[in-house]
């Protein structure tokens, strides 16, 4: 249905061989670093005198401060084409997928 709702706003869909090699390694990069990041997260609050309990934080502290970059880096290489594709001053795909939802939805 949401195929359907999409094909008829005539908005630019991004399939999923749109996204470089690159863009997928930075994707699935960052999700696996946020994923760990929660349960680390909570191990380092929660657990008292675990043994490597420090190396846990430590850990947690340069993942956090890793996916800073990878965003910056994601971010910089998304907006060119996100720019160029439709001239929406570089709206994200899920930005324009919300308002083609929104333009399709009866009043
Ligand atoms: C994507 C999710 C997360 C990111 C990017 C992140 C990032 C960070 C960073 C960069 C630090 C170091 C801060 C510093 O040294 O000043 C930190 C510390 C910490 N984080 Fe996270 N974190 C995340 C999720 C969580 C979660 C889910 C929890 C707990 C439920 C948590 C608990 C903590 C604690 C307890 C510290 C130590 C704070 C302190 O030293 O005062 N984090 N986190």
């Amino acid at each position: 249905m949401v195929d359907a709702i999409l094909r008829r706003s005539k908005m630019p869909v991004a399939s999923t061989a749109a996204y470089t090699p690159f863009a997928r390694v930075l994707h699935w990069l960052t999700a696996v670093l946020v994923l760990a990041m929660i349960p680390l997260g909570f191990i380092i609050s929660n657990v008292q005198d675990l043994p490597g309990q420090d190396a846990l934080y430590d850990l947690h502290r340069s993942i956090g401060v890793l996916l800073l970059p990878i965003a910056v880096v994601r971010l910089a290489y998304r907006l060119p084409s996100a720019a160029a594709a439709g001239g929406h001053y570089g709206c994200s795909a899920l930005g324009c997928r919300i308002g083609a939802l929104g333009r399709s939805m009866p009043c």
